[in-house]
């Protein structure tokens, strides 16, 4: 039996994955360093100060600054985003989430979030999807962070059900990683490349069907 839902945020339910990247981009780029698209996968569903050790590496920085400093950069990549997030309405919901968290919380399906940005909460809220949810994973309180599998794992523990009664939802190739070592069925949105090891994909949001990625699920897992 499928009885729980455990979501990613940036990318899976809103859009600001975009907005990690862009705001991730104008810093890079203060810093003389260039980063692209397909460098960005990388930093995709990690945390925020390990994102930007991989930025500084990227950029052959990795020894320039501080740790007082480097927290000084992550602070102002984080100011940029809060500024892009500001405008979040429940409109930027993207396209199938709204009716995939309805449906979900109609057929009594438990719903967690499994997010490792410190501004879910906030995102959720402007959203307004938080009542859906019956818990949110803090990435505060995790020893380690995805592609570890703890924040999923706890995802299915706040809603009281073991890893194989949930489906984990991700874009990130480290998510994807996460809810595999989870022992959790993956379901991955984006790109055939990035989604690889996803046990179920598909390219975009729109194509989650909630009746699908159950029958999927309990067909069991790499049977896509
Ligand atoms: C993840 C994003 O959800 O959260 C990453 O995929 C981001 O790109 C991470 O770095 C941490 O987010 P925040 O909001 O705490 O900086
Ligand atoms: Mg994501």
């Amino acid at each position: 039996m499928i009885k729980g839902l455990i979501f990613d945020l940036d990318g899976v339910i809103t859009d600001t994955a975009e907005y990690h990247y862009l705001a991730w981009k104008s810093l890079a780029k203060k810093l003389d360093i260039n980063i692209d698209r397909e460098f960005n996968e990388q930093l995709k569903g990690i945390s925020r100060m390990e994102s930007l050790e991989l930025i500084l590496e990227h950029g052959n920085k990795a020894d320039a600054y501080t740790d007082e400093e480097k927290e000084e950069l992550a602070t102002l990549k984080n100011d940029e985003y809060k500024e892009y997030i500001k405008e979040i309405t429940p409109n930027d919901l993207l396209p199938g989430v709204h009716e995939l968290l309805h449906q979900a919380k109609e057929r009594g399906i438990g719903m967690a979030l499994a997010s490792a940005s410190k501004n879910g909460p906030e995102i959720m809220k402007r959203l307004e999807i938080e009542d859906l949810f019956d818990g949110v994973v803090d990435p505060a309180t995790l020893k380690a962070g995805k592609p570890d599998p703890e924040i999923f794992i706890r995802g299915a523990e706040l809603l009281g059900l073991s890893v194989d009664e949930c489906i984990g939802l991700e874009d990130a190739e480290a998510g994807i990683e996460s809810i595999n070592k989870a022992g959790m069925f993956s379901v991955g949105v984006g790109s055939k490349e990035a989604m690889a090891e996803a046990d179920y994909a598909v390219e975009s949001t729109a194509d989650l069907s909630l009746d699908t990625i159950i029958k999927k699920a309990l067909e069991g897992k790499k049977s896509n």
